[in-house]
């Protein structure tokens, strides 16, 4: 079954396109042995920083109607120091491993990158796109010569391949342009949306950070947009995640241009099942079009 879904992203030979999100599940060994059982095709870390992150107080989840959620976790992470325990665990699942590596500053970003390598990585995810991390998230990642730059760096520091993580603004294409030259091999679209909830008695916001980032359900048809319109100008190795619950949301993702697709508050609804289920999907989908390979699909929406 999985010989038509294999794919290669980023140099990254996969089985089947589907992986998990990065931070869905948390940073110890153990999360890296529950999403290796639930099927993913890779294994992506959550955000790790150069230095431990406690994050912010609770509540830093609201689940939303409608299969999405509100978050603002605040990177918390052990540092980099957590990161040879999390991917040697995850290596033992024999798929590739994706640590994602957030910063504010450029050495930041190349301090936790090469610690990644060193500890066996097969690529990293630049972070360059979380809505509530002051100064090292949306920020960065939406001025495309700070995109430029930062993986220009990173880029000549490690030799594994690099992937930028983008999220929405009104720069995407720039930015992803810019992030391309600079040497990335792929980029991930998109990170969650910024977004706020009240609580409508206590008339306060219902996270202590007040605003945070909106994924799930609500945020697909953004992804299906930014997957699109990047790949239209640039047709980079795409990998595309937002949103995905069904393997219809993951076909349109594979159609507007993405070589492999993550999948994050599915995972909190759907739980265990989910990565099986969008894969299975995919492949009777495959079948009942006629395609010969996933790859053949990648971008056809293009085409019409
Ligand atoms: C609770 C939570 C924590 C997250 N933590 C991270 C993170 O550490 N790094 C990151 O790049 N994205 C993080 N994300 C964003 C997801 O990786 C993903 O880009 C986003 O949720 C959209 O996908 P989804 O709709 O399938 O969840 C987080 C999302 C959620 C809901």
């Amino acid at each position: 079954m999985t010989e038509k879904l294999e794919t290669r992203v980023a140099g990254l030979q996969l089985v089947h396109p589907v992986m998990n999100a990065s931070g869905i599940l948390g940073y110890l060994p153990e999360h890296a042995d529950l999403m290796a059982s639930w099927g993913v095709s890779a294994i992506v870390s959550k955000t790790f920083t150069r230095e431990p992150r406690e994050g912010y107080n609770p509540p830093i989840i609201v689940r939303l109607r409608c299969g999405s959620l509100l978050n603002a976790v605040g990177l918390s992470n052990p540092g980099k120091a957590g990161l040879r325990p999390f991917v040697e665990s995850a290596k033992k699942h024999g798929v590739p491993v994706i640590v994602s590596v957030g910063g504010i500053s450029v050495n930041d970003f190349i301090d936790v990158a090469i610690t990644a390598e060193e500890v066996g990585s097969s690529a990293v995810e630049l972070n360059m796109s979380c809505p509530h991390f002051k100064g090292g998230g949306l920020e960065l990642g939406r001025d495309p010569v700070a995109v430029f730059n930062t993986v220009r760096e990173v880029s000549s520091a490690i030799r594994i391949p690099v992937i930028v993580k983008l999220g929405l603004s009104d720069r995407i294409v720039d930015a992803s342009v810019k992030a391309l030259e600079a040497g990335a091999k792929a980029l991930t679209l998109i990170n969650t949306v910024r977004g706020m909830a009240i609580d409508v008695y206590s008339f306060k916001p219902l996270l202590t950070n007040v605003y945070g980032g909106l994924s799930g359900k609500s945020i697909h048809p953004i992804a299906v947009w930014a997957v699109y319109s990047v790949y239209k100008e640039t047709l980079a190795d795409i990998i595309g995640v937002g949103g995905v619950f069904t393997w219809k949301d993951a076909a349109e993702l594979i159609l507007a241009g993405s070589r492999a697709i993550q999948v994050g508050t599915a995972l909190v609804y759907r739980g265990p099942d989910a990565v099986r289920n969008i894969v299975r999907g995919l492949y009777v989908w495959l079948r009942n079009v006629g395609g010969r390979s996933l790859l053949d699909l990648v971008g056809a929406a293009h085409e019409r």
